[in-house]
């Protein structure tokens, strides 16, 4: 919904040094805005964005909030230029995404931190004359602060704007400072900011990722000519029919499909993977040793295929290009290729890359459970 002519929504006064902060650094410049949750970041990202919009061409908003994702879907790091009209975010037209695929930093810190930094670049490749960066309201704990520190070394920031209450921000920026020679200015919370219930955050990114999937199609890929990461399916090669049956009867499972990797046979079931850890005698692990031996590899893995559904993931073009954003469904073992359900990009033919998120996603954008570590 283009937002035309809205009134110009005034920037706190407390606000104003930031905004002052932003014109004064030199074409080009990034700005990284930090702040625990529901702060203001967003909306002085927006403010600021189009009172800059007035005055300069190309003001670039990043938004890294993967969580609660104004510009692209969540899961995304999404990057558009600012608009002297707009004083929302969501309402300026995203100029181009990078997938992360969780809607939570801490599950996906490298994606995440990489996709910050691509979409600085894209901006600052696009001519862009100031960079505003969104981030989480993950501020809080070492995690954070390696994240955070990640980050802003790979945006490389002139100026790092946190939005605090009191000193609660007084540590994390020191570091950011150290470790990106940064400009660090500290900006008040206004009175006027509000708390955002879970409630409110869950449904509102229910109805973003919904919204991005609204034109979603069924699209199959086989999976020779596709590569995948953030998966084990994809990355091995594919045993003949035979072979999975034999492997089927050596192990006693329903093994639906299978692939050969460097040191592990993964086998996939169609339902759930049988628990694991139940000591070498017991279930498929007792018969595990000699079907890697018969196929030289260190280990045998067996994988639910059920688990991989719903899973988010990222259509990209053989150069790394995000084309579209959707859900994994299903493999056909037959066929040997995988289903996703996703809005078809304007040549499908080009997907090359499937990148697998973090999280699961329903069909009408509510959000699943996390990826387990080893689970897929
Ligand atoms: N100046 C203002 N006047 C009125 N409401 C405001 C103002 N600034 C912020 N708000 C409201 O306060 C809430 C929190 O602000 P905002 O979403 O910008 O914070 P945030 O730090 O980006 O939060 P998050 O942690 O979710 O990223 C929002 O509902 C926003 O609309
Ligand atoms: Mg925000």
């Amino acid at each position: 919904m283009p937002a035309a002519e809205e009134p110009r929504a005034a920037l706190p006064p407390e606000w104003q040094p930031g905004l002052d902060a932003l014109r004064a650094l030199p074409d080009g410049a990034a700005a990284l805005l930090i702040g625990a949750t529901d702060r203001g970041k967003t909306t002085f990202a927006a403010l600021a964005a189009q009172a800059l919009a007035a005055e300069f061409e190309r003001i670039a908003v990043v938004d890294a909030d993967i969580g609660q994702s104004e510009i692209g879907p969540p899961g995304t790091v999404g990057v558009a230029w600012a608009d002297v009209r707009t004083p929302r975010l969501h309402d300026l037209k995203p100029a181009a995404r990078f997938f992360v695929g969780s809607f939570t930093p801490i599950s996906a810190a490298l994606e995440h931190a990489v996709a910050t930094a691509q979409a600085t670049r894209w901006a600052r490749a696009g001519r862009a004359r100031r960079i505003l960066v969104d981030t989480t309201g993950f501020v809080v704990g070492p995690a954070a602060r390696r994240l955070k520190v990640a980050k802003a070394t790979l945006a490389a920031p002139a100026l790092i704007l946190g939005i605090a209450r009191d000193g609660e921000l007084d540590a994390l920026l020191t570091v950011l400072a150290a470790a990106t020679g940064a400009q660090v200015l500290a900006l008040p919370v206004p009175n006027a900011v509000q708390r955002k219930s879970q409630t409110f955050r869950a449904t509102r990114r229910m109805s973003r990722l919904s919204q991005a999937l609204e034109n979603a199609r069924e699209m199959a890929l086989p999976l020779a000519g596709i590569v995948t990461v953030g998966v084990t399916l994809g990355t091995g090669l594919p045993l003949p029919p035979h072979l999975v049956r034999w492997t089927a009867s050596a192990l006693r499972l329903p093994v639906a499909y299978a692939e050969q990797g460097e040191s592990a046979l993964s086998v996939y079931l169609t339902g759930g993977a049988p628990r694991t850890g139940g000591g070498a005698r017991s279930g498929w692990e007792a018969n595990a040793a000699p079907v890697a031996e018969h196929f030289g590899v260190r280990t045998v893995r067996v994988l639910s295929l059920a688990a991989h559904e719903g899973l988010l993931v990222g259509l990209h073009d053989e150069r790394g290009l995000l084309l579209s954003v959707g859900r994994f469904l299903d493999l056909d073992p037959e066929r040997r290729e995988i289903t996703v359900s996703a809005p078809p990009p304007a040549l499908p033919e080009r997907i090359r890359l499937v990148a697998f998120g973090r999280v699961r996603a329903a069909p009408d954008g509510s959000a699943g459970s996390e990826v387990r570590p080893g689970e897929i």
